[in-house]
């Protein structure tokens, strides 16, 4: 199952030290920050030969400090991944149903950045984890950028923001063990019936993908579409990738990890420095916006997945990975991307996850990286220009015209509002308060963990049950295995039965 690229390390290794190594001599001056030569990068300055270190020493003082600023603070979740850049192409006519320009014209392509991650572990975790991935993309359109910031999976553990720190928690190492701890994980999961569905998905096959390359990309929430008659839409996002899904089970996942850490950034840098470059097909479920109110399931909950059969996959275009960054901190490490960066014709749809996610990410970015993040190259516009009233900041690094004015409105001839909203209105009713979101005639939070149990083959179902057990074995308490377990029998009475003879053999060992 464990994918290998056609040809040998070696010859990798040798395609790089081509394009990046330099040449032998070198007539290029070395400098301080400021610009002056130096003369010696070798030995600091000393008060006499053995003596102590002199304050005088510029360039040994900038390096030091300069050093010790090398590393920002990393991503809260989602830490640890890989980016690249290619293009999006339209493939098909989707103007009936949303007036973003990037859609607009079949044939049409757009430039764009992705980024793929795991969730849980620090920076420097491996790539071969048990985890979802972030499937994050930055589409540079001619109106400004539209950030879709997705995941591998179609569903989420929770569907409400206020439980997103305590999840990720959880999940993420004990303050006192360093660790993760199955104690925690299952603990927040006992307490989450909802986490049900993507449990079952994440402890099954697709829980470990091959490679980047090799795994679907989902919008996962329910976005909005509005076209040019100004009639609503909902929609979600399908990423079905070209290079055929692949996954490892639980022991080629834990060999991989223990072998090669980076082994997914290694798979998606060699595979586009060869121009073997992957790509992804993009569909979407589509669903008329008045239909909304009375499906049979709260459309907007973000752990369910719209059935195949109510709403079928509609082609969209192909997204093309064809050129790897040229340097990781200033263009992954330092990329942003923001749920609430929309462009005209696509909006956010109810979905409380979806809401909470809209204030969470830039208030990230600029804690993380500062105010004027959206200056930097990989997540400025390219296909056209920032031009507000917003100045200045740490760092800011936008030059303005002298008699450009810094307030609005003006009678100077400054940018000024287009009048025309993004997206169509959301109709709205009630008393604000504390709610749950609303549930549908048929909700309930086990039916499609169920569907997708019955949905396995045997063997998929065994490698399900198994690494359920592994980690709900090593739960400390038995009031917490028995609400999970609960949980599993409450989604199809044979799934819960075979997870809890699992986990009764496990624990007797
Ligand atoms: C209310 C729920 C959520 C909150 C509050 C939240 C918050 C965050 C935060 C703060 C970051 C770090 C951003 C940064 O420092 O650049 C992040 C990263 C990320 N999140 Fe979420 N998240 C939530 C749910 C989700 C969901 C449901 C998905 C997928 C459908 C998702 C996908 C991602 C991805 C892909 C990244 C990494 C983006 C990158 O590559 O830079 N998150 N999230």
């Amino acid at each position: 199952m464990l994918h290998t690229l056609p040809h040998a390390e070696a010859d990798f290794r040798a395609l790089v030290r081509k394009v990046t190594m330099p040449k032998p001599t070198t007539t290029r001056r070395l400098t301080t920050e400021a610009g002056a030569p130096i003369a010696d990068n070798q030995n600091s300055a000393t008060a006499g030969v053995g003596g102590p270190l002199l304050l005088q020493d510029q360039h040994l003082l900038e390096k030091l400090a300069r050093f010790n600023r090398e590393r920002i603070p990393e991503r809260v979740v989602h830490a640890r991944g890989s980016g690249a850049y290619g293009y999006f192409e339209v493939t098909d006519d989707v103007t009936g149903f949303t007036r973003a320009d990037f859609l607009s014209a079949v044939g049409r392509r757009t430039d764009l950045f992705i980024r793929f991650s795991t969730v849980a572990d620090n920076l420097g975790g491996p790539d071969a984890a048990r985890d979802p991935r972030g499937f994050a993309v930055k589409f540079y359109t001619e109106e400004g950028n539209y950030d879709l910031v997705g995941n591998n999976t179609p569903v989420f553990f929770i569907k409400d923001p206020l439980k997103f720190p305590d999840f990720i928690h959880s999940q993420k190492r004990d303050p006192f063990t360093g660790k993760q701890e199955p104690d925690n994980v299952w603990d927040f999961w006992a307490h989450s019936p909802e986490a049900t569905h993507q449990i079952t998905w994440l402890m099954g096959d697709r829980g470990i993908p091959a490679s980047y390359r090799h795994m679907n990309g989902y919008g996962s929430h329910t976005y909005q579409w509005t076209n040019a008659a100004g009639e609503a839409f909902f929609v979600k996002y399908h990423f079905k990738t070209n290079q055929g899904i692949r996954c490892l089970d639980a022991a080629q996942g834990a060999e991989l990890s223990g072998k090669d850490p980076n082994s997914h950034q290694t798979d998606l840098l060699q595979s586009i420095e060869r121009g073997v470059y992957p790509s992804w097909t993009l569909y979407v479920q589509i669903m008329p916006a008045a239909e909304a109110a009375d499906y049979r399931f709260n459309p907007f909950d973000l752990t369910k997945v719209w059935p195949h059969a109510d709403h079928p996959l509609q082609r969209v275009g192909r997204l093309v990975l064809d050129r790897n960054p040229d340097n990781v901190f200033a263009e992954v490490e330092q990329s942003a991307f923001s749920p609430n960066n929309f462009v005209p014709g696509i909006g956010p749809s109810p979905d409380k996850m979806l809401q909470g996610r809209l204030f969470a990410y830039a208030d990230a970015h600029r804690y993380r990286l500062g105010v004027n993040h959206t200056q930097l190259p990989v997540n400025a516009p390219k296909a056209t220009v920032a031009d507000n009233y917003g100045r200045d900041g740490l760092m800011a690094s936008n030059a303005y015209d002298r008699h450009a004015k810094n307030y609005e409105p003006n009678s100077y001839s400054g940018p000024a509002q287009s009048d025309q909203p993004l997206s169509a209105p959301l109709a709205l009713t009630g008393h604000t308060g504390t709610h749950a979101a609303p549930a549908h005639a048929k909700d309930d939070d086990f039916f499609q963990a169920g569907e997708l149990y019955r949905l396995m083959s045997e063997d998929e179902k065994n490698r399900l049950v198994a690494n359920i057990a592994g980690g709900l074995a090593q739960v400390s308490r038995d009031d917490v295995v028995e609400k999970n377990l609960a949980h599993f029998h409450a989604a199809d009475p044979e799934y819960g039965k075979r997870v809890e003879a699992a986990v009764h053999e496990l624990r007797e060992d």
